[in-house]
């Protein structure tokens, strides 16, 4: 195997940093970080890029409005995502800022590499300030000039800006999707994005300075600052060290995490921007679904915004992790309430997983039965095609009905009933064998759950059964 194939590259949507994170932020994280420790557990160099997207209009008008420097106001958002990443037990490898003065420069180089394909014209037309685009006719009058996403009406625009000509690659994108040279997942999503691209007319990639201060001057012209989205989206290879650095041991990323919100841009401007560029296109665009609150989107206005660290204090990390990652279906959305997640800890993961730990532990150490340091886990090939196909929530119940499975035995079998007869070998030996399927199950699980799944090796691995010691410990990492 040559080292770019060993090498494994995935990236996560940066997000605004003009609040602070809310639950809809923590999937692209967690999604992102199942996929890398597989390929770590696979032996693969993973790296894997998580960020913040810091210039445009609301966020500068945000921090006009709390009054701080912007600078300021923007370095302390980031920090805080950054905090929040690592809450969620997620290893990225890389972090970038859109404010990071590196890719600053490196943005504007992108841009003059991409002139052949950039031109200069007027345009009046709907724009939401919001989602930071320009809306067509179609769209203004479906929505009856609201934005459905902002609760805002559109406002009337006419200035002068830079466009990327889409037209240019339309073809070769709508060939590259359909081929699946950059796949789309799921198959829905793929064809949501072929009717985009077919509508997709060229795109403003620049806004007057008198409407945007705060983000990347346009090279080569005073009066205008870039769009938003060609700078965010650019982020995925500065950070790598483009155009500075030979990427090619990393781009193309095999993975791009984003949710349905935002596949336009990841479906169309950024294929654009790549093809421009004369890089090659990413192997997967992973598109998931949205977090809903009570069935309902959050909203600061309807004021159901969940607040992640909140739900992370109730039970602590693998309840988070476990509810996010299988409850919330991968591609489709998924509904946080409270009564269903104390629900998922209390009768799966606390009952399936924790019960059964405790109750196999306990059975093994009566016993004197050591701990199984020579065990190597079998993976199944049904759980790597899962894995593979990038539905891992399917993946985890997969490894779930592996636990389920265990505890269904231990009913079958009744070790207790081979302990009242005085059967002692027969009972070491069962007890042996479903350690073992505990631990093959554990080690399906290891991507979902890492904190839960190291425990579980050091009690049937180490023989460290420590009476008492939480399974699922509600401390978070610092
Ligand atoms: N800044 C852009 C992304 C630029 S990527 C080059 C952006 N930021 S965002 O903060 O609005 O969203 C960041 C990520 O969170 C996106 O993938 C978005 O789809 C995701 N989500 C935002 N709300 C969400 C939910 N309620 N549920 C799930 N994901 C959500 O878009």
């Amino acid at each position: 195997m040559s080292e770019s194939q060993k090498n494994i590259y995935i990236t996560t949507a940066i997000p605004y940093v003009n609040g602070t994170a809310h639950i809809g932020h923590a999937i692209d994280y967690l999604l992102a970080d199942v996929y890398a420790r597989y390929q770590k557990l696979n032996n693969k160099n993973v790296r894997f890029q998580a960020g913040t997207d810091e210039h445009g209009s609301k966020i500068y008008k945000k921090a006009t409005e709390t009054g701080v420097e912007v600078e300021e106001y923007v370095s302390e958002n980031s920090k805080k995502f950054q905090d929040f990443i690592k809450k969620l037990g997620v290893e990225y490898t890389d972090f970038i800022r859109t404010t990071d003065k590196d890719h600053e420069r490196r943005v504007q180089e992108i841009w003059q590499k991409l002139e052949p394909h950039i031109y200069k014209s007027s345009y009046e037309g709907w724009y939401c300030e919001g989602c930071e685009r320009f809306i067509t006719q179609k769209e203004y009058d479906e929505n009856s000039g609201v934005c459905p996403d902002h609760q805002k009406p559109y406002e009337k625009l006419s200035e002068e800006n830079y466009y990327l000509k889409i037209s240019d690659f339309k073809s070769e994108i709508k060939r590259a999707i359909e081929t699946d040279e950059i796949k789309i997942l799921p198959d829905f999503r793929k064809k949501e994005a072929l009717k985009l691209l077919e509508d997709s007319p060229d795109v403003s990639i620049s806004r007057p300075k008198e409407h945007v201060k705060w983000g990347v001057a346009v090279p080569g012209d005073e009066d205008q600052i870039m769009y938003v989205w060609p700078d965010a989206l650019a982020n995925y290879i500065t950070v790598l060290g483009y155009p500075d650095e030979d990427i090619s041991a990393y781009w193309p990323a095999n993975v791009q995490i984003v949710g349905k919100d935002i596949l336009r841009f990841h479906a169309i401007i950024w294929p654009a921007m790549l093809l421009g560029l004369g890089l090659p296109l990413p192997k997967v665009l992973l598109s998931h679904g949205f977090v809903l609150a009570n069935g309902q989107k959050m909203s600061k206005s309807i004021g159901n915004v969940v607040d992640p660290l909140e739900v992370l204090e109730k039970h602590g990390l693998s309840a988070f992790r476990y509810y996010f990652l299988r409850h919330a279906d991968t591609f489709l959305d998924a509904d946080y309430t409270d009564e269903k997640y104390e629900e998922a800890y209390n009768n799966e993961l606390a009952n399936d997983l924790g019960n059964l730990v405790q109750r196999l532990a306990a059975m093994c150490k009566k016993q004197d039965l050591d701990g199984l340091r020579d065990f190597t886990p079998a993976i199944d090939k049904e759980y790597r095609e899962i894995m593979d196909s990038l539905y891992f929530s399917k993946a985890f119940d997969y490894a779930w009905e592996k636990v389920q499975a265990i505890n269904k035995r231990i009913d079958d079998t009744k070790p207790w009933e081979l302990a009242k007869a005085g059967k002692t070998e027969e009972l070491k030996v069962l007890l042996k064998s479903l350690a073992e399927d505990l631990l093959n199950a554990n080690h399906l699980l290891k991507p979902f759950l890492p904190e839960t799944t190291d425990r579980i090796e050091e009690i049937f691995l180490a023989n460290k059964i420590v009476p008492g010691d939480p399974l699922f410990p509600k401390s978070l990492p610092a």
